[in-house]
């Protein structure tokens, strides 16, 4: 709930911007106050008079205006809110943003606030994907500010891809962890957490892997979630196309080996949340030179198994971290096998997760999983990656303390 707390909510200049006035809505169903400015762009795709009708309040618009800067001055307005909402966030606002740029009531706002800032980024799927949209968020990141979304989605442009703004849903979930977490303060301050994350590349030659399909959103998620509940995070990652989450100490690897080297070398640790899709197998023997096509036919490739990092380290004596997490990704079974694992592996909690053709669960943005401990099994609705890295880091942070 939001009792009484005060939002300010930026809208860009996109489509996504109707969302904004359902947002408003369900914001105030919880009990908090929004504000609202409304972006010159963002007047082309709803209007003051319908925002102000939501709000109850007069819609702030201009930078130098005589009568909004008597109501309530620029760095008032930014002050006197608990959290600042850009939905939708534009890829100009963020630009704007990630450069310190003040040109405008939005902008200027931003710069001048002293309040955590939540951006919930909307726009073509190459503008996302555009290296400088893609810096942008890594410095915004940096600076503290808050993501959510984009999700993949088809586009009103035509297109398909990441660029698609979070579901009103997914946007409450980060305002409420990010007012009632920081009020909660940081739970896992003093703690280290080590994430493994990302595939592993076993090589056949000096050219050629076997590898698979994961992208490391889930892993990274639980990283920059541990990390916002003021863990030291370490996090192991295998050939991902995701950005190094900010204060985190992010270690890269290749191989199954390598990985668990990297993890053994992180210990000791509080948590370990091993997230990777990790190779089963690799070829017995990396060919020195480029195995080449020949008279002899298609090579044969032998296999060796690959060490099992998590019930390496689930199975320590000496040096097991207090509180191992495994993942299960199944296509059938999803529940049996995970029961199964967490005996086989020795682990405290299993996440469960069913990877099955067309549930979009690999690669994409969402993720329905079931927590399997010894004790019990829960079911968390389907909802983003990030919302789920947020409520199993609650969830651990709970269960170190009370251990
Ligand atoms: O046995 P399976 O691969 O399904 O187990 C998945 C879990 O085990 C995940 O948490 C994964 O990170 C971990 N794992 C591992 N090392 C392996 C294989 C899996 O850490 N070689």
């Amino acid at each position: 709930m939001l009792v009484g707390k005060r939002i300010l909510l930026i809208i860009g200049g996109g489509i996504a911007a109707y969302k904004a006035l359902d947002l408003i809505r369900r914001l105030q169903d919880r009990g908090a106050r929004v504000r609202a400015i409304l972006t010159r762009a963002g007047t082309e795709f709803v209007t003051p008079l319908s925002v102000g009708s939501l709000t109850g309040d007069k819609v702030f618009q201009e930078l130098f205006s005589l009568t909004d800067e008597n109501d309530m001055g620029h760095i008032e307005l930014s002050r006197d809110a608990d959290l600042l909402v850009v939905a939708p966030a534009t890829a100009d606002l963020m630009a704007k943003m990630a450069n310190g740029h003040a040109n405008d009531l939005a902008s200027t706002a931003l710069l001048a606030t002293d309040k955590r800032v939540l951006l919930a980024p909307a726009m073509n799927v190459r503008m996302w994907l555009n290296p400088a949209t893609q810096r942008n968020l890594v410095t915004l990141r940096a600076d503290g500010v808050a993501v959510v979304g984009p999700n993949d989605g088809s586009m009103a442009c035509g297109e398909f891809g990441p660029g698609r703004m979070a579901e009103v849903p997914e946007i409450i979930a980060a305002i409420e962890a990010l007012i009632n977490g920081s009020a909660a303060g940081r739970p896992l301050t003093g703690r280290h957490v080590v994430v493994t994350s990302g595939p592993t590349r076993e090589a056949i030659d000096p050219v050629r892997y076997i590898s698979n399909h994961s992208s490391g959103k889930q892993g990274h998620a639980i990283a920059r979630a541990a990390a916002a509940a003021g863990a030291a995070v370490t996090l192991v990652t295998g050939p991902v196309a995701l950005p190094d989450p900010a204060g985190v100490t992010t270690v890269h690897v290749e191989s199954a080996r390598q990985m668990l080297a990297a993890v053994e070398a992180a210990l000791p640790a509080d948590i370990a949340v091993f997230a990777a899709a990790v190779a089963d197998w690799r070829v017995a023997e990396i060919a020195g030179g480029k195995i080449k096509k020949g008279a002899g036919g298609p090579p044969t490739l032998a296999f060796v198994e690959n060490p099992d990092i998590l019930a390496t380290i689930a199975r320590r004596t000496a040096g097991r971290p207090g509180l191992v997490v495994g993942f299960a990704a199944e296509t059938d079974d999803v529940l049996g096998n995970a029961r199964a694992k967490l005996t086989r592996k020795g682990c405290d909690l299993i996440v469960a997760n069913d990877v099955a053709a067309g549930t979009g669960t690999f690669g994409g943005d969402s993720n329905l999983v079931h927590i399997v401990t010894s004790d019990g099994l829960e079911t968390w609705e389907r909802q983003s990656k990030d919302a789920v890295a947020e409520a199993l880091v609650s969830l651990l942070a709970r269960r170190i303390t009370a251990s």
